[in-house]
Order: structure tokens, then sequence, then C-alpha cells
């Protein structure tokens, strides 16, 4: 229903504009809230801009004034804003907690992700709006509505995992990033990128579970026709301690140096600490011509296998006929 949805982003509006006003006016959000996005080299422009908030150390102090303005608890719990419990108790969702909100990309707020200020490992990091009638995170990205026109304009987009990610980068002035936010890449997301280009720079975490995503989402973005390329960031590295600890023009430039194909970057991750072992050799050039085989533009795959042809020193027609195989294996 048209009307539901309507009012179900005014109250989003409602509780972005609330939480924007902790971080901005109250003590408690600038002492915490604010104190926070300050210790991690988050400036003023870029909490404007991503309209960053905090949410107050209570129980429901954002249902209180929801309730105030006339909204009704089930309506709240649609949206996911609080939560009711088992015994009946109801609460703020999102408590004690900075706030991201997630537009659309015609630049309506659907949800909200919201990081914990704590380190200790008993909390969860982030808690995120559910999915509801106006919340779909299988296709949206974080950062699209801000990202759109930058994307355009270098006809390029650079996909990182997380929210500080595309902050941090933004600040650095590369705004053409948006996030997958933590959900394995989905092709509606995928689908999203390709309507404003066909260029993809993935840049995830540089640990296990970043390449580990790496890998898969290379596979996803060939397979819907897009130019991938990677960047491997130095160890234990995301793109937010990445560019918070160099100076901005270093980081584009970093980027640019070092971008480079999918198989490139599985050379690297497959041969690493293998010196010359042939085993580890022949396992990476499999996983490669597997990747091969999903794109589905077949002069694209020409270029690949001549790129690993060169690369492994193995003839073109001998790939040619593995990519073949491969690509019967699927159909
Ligand atoms: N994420 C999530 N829920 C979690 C962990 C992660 O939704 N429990 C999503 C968030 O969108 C997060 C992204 O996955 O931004 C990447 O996760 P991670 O690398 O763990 O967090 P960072 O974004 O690096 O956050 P921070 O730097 O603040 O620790
Ligand atoms: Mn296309
Ligand atoms: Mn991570
Ligand atoms: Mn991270
Ligand atoms: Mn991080």
């Amino acid at each position: 229903e048209a009307s539901e949805r309507e009012s179900m982003l005014a109250v989003n509006d409602f509780a972005m504009r609330w939480f924007e006003r902790n971080i901005q006016q109250t003590q408690e959000g600038r002492d915490i809230g604010l104190a926070y996005f300050r210790q991690r080299g988050i400036d003023e422009r870029m909490i404007e801009r991503f309209h960053l908030g905090y949410s107050l150390d209570r129980r429901d102090a954002l249902r209180t004034e929801a309730l105030r303005a006339g909204y009704t608890d089930e309506f709240l719990e649609k949206t996911g804003l609080i939560i009711r419990h088992e015994g009946g108790g109801i609460s703020d969702r999102f408590r004690a907690r900075v706030i991201y909100p997630i537009f659309t990309l015609s630049g309506k707020v659907v949800g909200f992700g919201g990081r914990t200020l704590r380190s200790d490992k008993t909390m969860a990091k982030y808690v995120n709006s559910p999915e509801s009638v106006i919340y779909h995170k299988s296709t949206e990205l974080y950062g699209l509505y801000q990202a759109k026109p930058s994307i355009v304009r270098k006809d390029k987009c650079i996909l990182v995992e997380g929210y500080m990610d595309v902050i941090s980068m933004h600040q650095a002035g590369i705004e053409n990033v948006v996030a997958s936010s933590g959900t394995s890449l989905t092709e509606g997301q995928i689908r999203l990128i390709h309507r404003f280009t066909e260029n993809v720079t993935v840049i995830y975490d540089s640990d296990p579970a970043g390449i580990k995503a790496s890998l898969r989402g290379i596979d996803l973005l060939l397979a819907e026709g897009l130019m991938v390329k990677v960047l491997l960031l130095p160890d234990g590295d995301d793109p937010d301690s990445f560019a918070q600890s160099h100076p901005s023009s270093e980081v584009e430039r970093y980027i640019e140096e070092n971008e480079g194909d999918f198989v490139k970057f599985k050379t690297d991750i497959l041969m690493k600490d293998t010196d010359r072992d042939p085993i580890a050799r022949s396992r990476a050039m499999t996983e490669i011509v597997r990747t091969i085989a999903v794109i589905p533009e077949m002069m694209l795959r020409t270029t690949y296998i001549a790129e690993c042809s060169r690369r492994f020193g193995i003839s073109e027609e001998l790939l040619t006929l593995q990519v073949r195989r491969e690509m019967a294996a699927r159909a």
C-alpha cells in the first residue's frame, strides 16, 4: 500500500533527524557520539553529508518521541525502530550507538546501521534495521546516493565492505565509493551499479574474510558483464584505516597504481608464499580458468586468456580449450 510506504519513510526521516539532533545538540551525543567520530578522524562535513547521528543510552527515548508525534507502536515495530520483547517489554532497537542512515538512490531513508562504541566483544558491533516493506538489503548499496554523481563522472565505482570505508574514502576526495555492508554482494546490488557504470574496483578488507568475499564478488560481477579490477590493501587494512593513515593525494595514487585485473589478484592470493610451487601454480590456473568461464562476453574472455597465458607461460590454445570445457560443464 502506497500510503503505508510513505508513512514508513516519514517515520524513518523523523528518526534520522532525531539521531542527528542528538549528536549535535545533546551533551551525551556530543560527548560520546561526536567525540567518537572525531577520534576516528571523521570531520563535520562528512557528518552532515552522510547524516550521521547518535542514539541515546536509554531504553525507549526514540519511541517516546515518536509516540508523542503520533506514531503507534505497531507502526514503529514495522519499521524496525523498536523491538517488542518476549515478556511484552518494548525498547528502541538502537541504543547508545552511532547511527548511519541508509539512503535509497533517490535519497529516502529506508533503514539504519548502528555501531556500538564499546570495544568489548560481548556486544554486537553493528545492529541494522531489519528487512521491511521499504528496506530490502539485497537491493540497496550504502553510499550510492552520495556517490552517484562521482560514479557517473568517473565512469567507475569502487566497492568496499563497510560504512566507515565509504565515509573515509569520501573524505579523502574519492567519492565514487559504495558498500555492500557486510552482507555478501547480491545480483540486485550489482545491477544497481551496472545502471551507472560498467567499471568496478573491489577493495575489500585485507583479512581472510575480506579476501574470500572478494573472490566470490569478482565472479558475480564478471557474470553480470562488468569490467572488474581488484585492489589488495596492505595486510590488516580496510579502506577506512588506509585512507585515515595516508595523505589524501596518496590514497588515490595508491589505488591507481595498485588496482589490477582479477587474474593478477588471484595469482597474488593463490601463489602467496608458494614460491615456485607447481601444485599451487596449477591450482591457481584452474581457479582463474573457472573465473574466466563465467564471463558472458567472448572478446573479454579472450583478453583474459591472453593475460593468463602471458602470466603462466601456457599457450592460449590450451587455455581456450580449458575455458570451453569449464563452460560446457556449467551449461
Ligand atoms: N557488518 C554488519 N554487522 C556486523 C559486522 C559487520 O552489518 N556484525 C557490516 C557493516 O556494514 C560493516 C561491514 O559489514 O560496516 C564491514 O564489517 P567490518 O569490517 O567488521 O566493520 P568496519 O566497517 O570495518 O567497522 P569499524 O571500522 O567501525 O570497526
Ligand atoms: Mn553492460
Ligand atoms: Mn571485515
Ligand atoms: Mn572493515
Ligand atoms: Mn574498519
